[in-house]
């Protein structure tokens, strides 16, 4: 996994990427997004190939973006559905992987609750390409790269700029704070190298439970008090508590945690005019942030789902070996 660009790779994690492989993903997204605009919003740019979705963990926006990318580009989509397939019979990732290789599968889609699985499946295939569409804690990055082009569509499109051809630079000084449950969260981790890489700076938010022991590791600073932080903030990305993974255990009470880490209206009251609230979804309504405030012109949510399909467009335009010097034929 030594590739800085996407072009011809597996998608596996934000770290393989450069600020070029990032800035790449996002430019080639702009021009699937304007596809997502047309009153037809479909290409024939992957007629014939066969996209995969293998998710053993639950999933709404993920999975059904990534299919919707591969319908938009004439893709076939093959999803397994986990609960009512022959895993369930024993079968191992291993031979579950090869199976869908061998019926066609150009690109595999996996969701998984061990870390690495997406990569150990690498190590299994022949030729189809691997994207991790979350694995355990450790990493989401067609969810960071979407967050990213969201904060730059905004932030473009506050200052009347066109965000096509901005590059990294609506990042360059941009102050983004992360909030809540970091330490389950894959976003976390992926959004964090994303922001990085692409010129940012980060805060991570948490109580001391809910902060990743090696985070000093990071790059990154890390406070508790929400309060003091706000006011200086540019985005605000919530997290919400992986209670899947355990986090309950991790706060005394859902109530303290939303006292001290939820984006309340007295909270969002503290934030800048221009600031923006990010959230990947799914969110709890009243526990990390509040109804009104994930209702707020400023929060980015919606938008988010929105342009995941033209940033997932973008990413099997380029695993696929899509080159960006033809994005204007392949649009
Ligand atoms: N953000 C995200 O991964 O949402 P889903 O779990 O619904 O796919």
């Amino acid at each position: 996994m030594t590739a800085d660009t996407l072009l011809g790779a597996d998608l596996l994690s934000i770290d393989q990427l450069s600020r070029a492989g990032i800035v790449e993903v996002l430019e080639a997204a702009e021009a699937f997004a304007e596809v997502s605009r047309r009153s037809v919003p479909r290409v024939p740019t992957l007629r014939g190939k066969l996209v995969a979705t293998l998710f053993f963990e639950e999933s709404t926006r993920t999975r059904m973006s990534f299919e919707t990318a591969a319908k938009r580009l004439s893709a076939d989509v093959a999803s397994l559905a986990v609960a009512s397939s022959s895993v369930k019979k024993g079968e191992s990732l291993r031979d579950t992987a090869q199976t869908v290789e061998a019926l066609g599968a150009d690109v595999v889609i996996i969701r998984h609750a061990h870390a690495g699985a997406p990569e150990r499946v690498t190590g299994w295939l022949e030729d189809a390409r691997v994207i991790n569409a979350g694995d355990g804690w450790h990493e989401h990055p067609s969810q960071a790269l979407l967050d990213c082009f969201t904060v730059r569509e905004a932030r473009c499109a506050a200052l009347g700029e066109p965000a096509e051809g901005s590059g990294a630079g609506p990042f360059e000084g941009l102050e983004v704070l992360i909030v809540g449950d970091v330490r389950h969260s894959r976003v976390a981790r992926s959004e964090v190298r994303c922001y990085l890489t692409l010129g940012a700076r980060v805060t991570l938010c948490a109580p001391g439970t809910l902060l990743p022991r090696d985070a000093e590791e990071w790059g990154v600073e890390m406070v508790s008090d929400l309060d003091d932080v706000l006011a200086d903030a540019d985005v605000v990305s919530l997290l919400r508590l992986q209670t899947e993974r355990g986090s309950g255990a991790f706060v005394p009470s859902l109530e303290e945690f939303t006292a001290n880490y939820g984006l309340t209206e007295r909270r969002a009251a503290m934030l800048k005019p221009s600031a923006l609230v990010t959230h990947p979804g799914p969110m709890v309504r009243g526990v990390e942030i509040a109804s009104t405030v994930a209702d707020a012109a400023n929060a980015l949510v919606l938008r988010q789902v929105a342009n995941g399909v033209a940033v997932r467009m973008a990413i099997l335009y380029l695993v696929l070996g899509g080159e960006p010097e033809r994005l204007a034929e392949a649009t």
